[in-house]
């Protein structure tokens, strides 16, 4: 029960990263909104928490990109359950494309679902978060915020900047006592991985190969980093980074020999 009562909201909820991380809060006794613009998504999400996790799920139809949306996300949660404690700000599409091949309205769906989500988050969801004396803060960036890959060049330019909005937010609001970090996988094994995973046979191969720890990540792997990131354990930390991604991004020469 290491989240008991905490009421939270996880974008992105529908499936992969969000899902798994909305059922370990549950686990831990959090009192969880699971939003997402999937809404039938999101309402099995709720549906698939076993009976006898003790903290209750709701589903929630949002879409992060539009402010009136997330300020009813906010206001709903905080009328049901009386306070926020925690955001986990992990909705984001992906797009492929160098900036030559991307198309205009493509940027802007990545900007608008992936930058402009975490900033509606933080902009009506700080203030209910502070109310209580403070709380956290979470984003999904990714390894993308450090490092580029080819040929996903709006998607890289999306993740650089919720890393740094991070640290900004961080700056902002650590003397009102919400805490914001981030936290960057690597490849993880959910539906945004899988057109590529299932166009390159040997990729969920390549991506154990060139991850120390010898394979792909699971959903679960990152939702028990964002339990730490939630729970009163990680108290004093803000402003931070958290890569899980089997040490891929640490063993780039694993990486390199293999070319
Ligand atoms: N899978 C990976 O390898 C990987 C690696 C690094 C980072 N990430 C990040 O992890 C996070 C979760 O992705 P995932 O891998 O679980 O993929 P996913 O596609 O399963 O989850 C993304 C969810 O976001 C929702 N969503 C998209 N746009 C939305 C909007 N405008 N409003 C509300 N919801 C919206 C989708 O419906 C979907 O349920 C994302 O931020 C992604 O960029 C994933």
């Amino acid at each position: 029960m290491r989240l008991k009562g905490k009421v939270t909201i996880i974008t992105g909820a529908a499936g992969g990263i969000g899902r798994a991380t909305v059922l370990r809060f549950a686990q831990e006794g959090a009192r969880v909104v699971a939003a997402d613009i999937d809404q039938q998504g999101a309402e099995e999400t709720a549906r698939v928490v076993p009976s006898d996790y003790p903290g209750p799920v709701t589903a929630h139809a949002v879409d992060v990109s539009r402010a009136d949306g997330v300020e009813r996300l906010i206001s709903d949660t905080v009328t049901r359950f009386g306070r926020l404690d925690v955001i986990f700000s992990n909705a984001a599409i992906m797009r492929a494309g160098s900036v030559v091949d991307l198309s205009e309205s493509d940027w802007d769906a990545l900007f608008a679902a992936n930058v402009k989500g975490a900033f509606l988050c933080g902009k009506y969801g700080i203030p209910a978060i502070r109310r209580n004396g403070g709380g956290s803060f979470i984003i999904t960036a990714s390894v993308n915020s450090f490092y580029a890959e080819s040929d996903i060049a709006g998607y890289c330019a999306t993740k650089g900047a919720v890393m740094q909005l991070t640290r900004a937010m961080a700056i902002d609001h650590g003397p009102e006592g919400v805490r914001v970090n981030c936290i960057c996988p690597g490849w993880i094994e959910t539906a945004m991985s899988q057109p590529f995973l299932d166009e390159n046979p040997e990729g969920r191969e390549f991506a154990g190969k060139i991850a120390p720890l010898g394979r792909i990540g699971q959903p679960e792997d990152v939702a028990d980093v964002a339990v730490f990131l939630a729970s009163d354990e990680s108290r004093f930390v803000t402003g931070s980074a958290y890569t899980v991604d089997g040490g891929w991004t640490a063993g780039m020469t694993k990486a390199l020999a293999l070319i």
